[in-house]
């Protein structure tokens, strides 16, 4: 297996949709051709090929829509596109073995609790606002710690004590979540110069993670299954993996985690959901589409 990429890193506080597609046409054709050698494979061998419809930057979607439709049109490779979210799950379900876990999703744009009921992914909750990746990205370049914040942040965690804890907001909302205003009170308490960095990075995290967990758990009891499965970045996390595997414990469920290269935003996942999709249908599996605002729940889920 090779499992390629390549990630755009904005040089100011955000990113411009048109410059990282700019970055993704530049580098896609790099990015196959390494995926093809690592995997020692030629195109003959490729049976299929997938891409994200979404959800994501509209922009980014095109640049892989494109590239996929030159390559099925010119080497007579089938194409199925893919939802994003739906992705992250199956990968993990396909490398721990879990059998209907709920998803714990928390990466920079997204933080979604999703299980499967009723022939689909549910939400069953979200963040109302930013996701909790783009606030630790956010708090950790107001910290002046660079990109990512998410390493830089653990390793100031691991320095504080529970001494050092300053309250923070904590919004559960239902089962949902907001983080920006926490953000808001974590960059106010830092402009104080009251309070160390690593006191502020132990406070922020164990506040949202413990927020996480709450509603995961809440989740499991809700749909009464007993397997949590941890994706995307934020989920990389040592603090929050700690957290996860104390809450599931008490409550007799299995915690699954698997590799940071599969937790990540990674084409294997994309690659694996074009697999499932294609084995369960025979034709007229996938529109060539984007789709941009497309939610984990308004996907059938007939590969299930
Ligand atoms: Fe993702």
């Amino acid at each position: 297996m090779s499992n390629e990429k390549v990630s755009f890193v904005s040089e100011g506080a955000g990113i411009i949709p048109r410059e990282v597609a700019r970055f993704l046409s530049a580098n896609k054709d790099a990015v196959i051709e390494r995926a093809l050698e690592k995997a020692d494979a030629s195109w003959k061998e490729i049976e299929l090929v997938s891409f994200s419809q979404g959800p994501g930057i509209g922009n980014c979607l095109q640049v892989g829509l494109d590239a996929v439709r030159e390559i099925g049109g010119k080497k007579k490779i089938p194409v199925v596109g893919v939802n994003h979210c739906c992705a992250h799950l199956e990968i993990g379900r396909l490398v721990t073995r879990a059998r209907d876990p709920v998803l714990l999703y928390a990466s920079g744009a997204n933080t979604q609790i999703i299980a499967f009921e009723g022939r689909r992914y549910r939400v069953f909750g979200e963040t109302l606002d930013v996701g909790i990746g783009n606030l630790l990205d956010k708090f950790a370049r107001h910290l002046d710690l660079g990109f990512p914040g998410g390493p830089k942040l653990q390793e100031l965690y691991y320095q504080a004590t529970p001494e050092d804890f300053v309250p923070l907001p904590y919004t559960v909302k239902g089962m949902d979540l907001t983080f920006s205003g926490i953000l808001t009170k974590a960059k106010q308490l830092a402009d104080s110069k009251k309070y160390s960095k690593a006191a502020l990075a132990y406070s922020l995290q164990e506040v949202v993670f413990a927020m996480l967990v709450e509603v995961s758990e809440r989740a499991l009891a809700h749909c009464a299954k007993d397997e949590l499965l941890l994706g995307g970045g934020v989920a990389c996390s040592k603090i929050l993996q700690e957290k996860a595997r104390i809450m599931c414990e008490e409550r007799g469920a299995r915690l699954f985690v698997p590799e940071n290269a599969l937790l990540v935003d990674n084409a294997a996942m994309i690659a694996w959901q074009g697999v499932l999709q294609k084995k369960a249908a025979s034709r007229d599996y996938s529109a060539l589409t984007i789709r941009p605002y497309e939610r984990t729940d308004d996907v059938q889920a007939f590969w299930r």
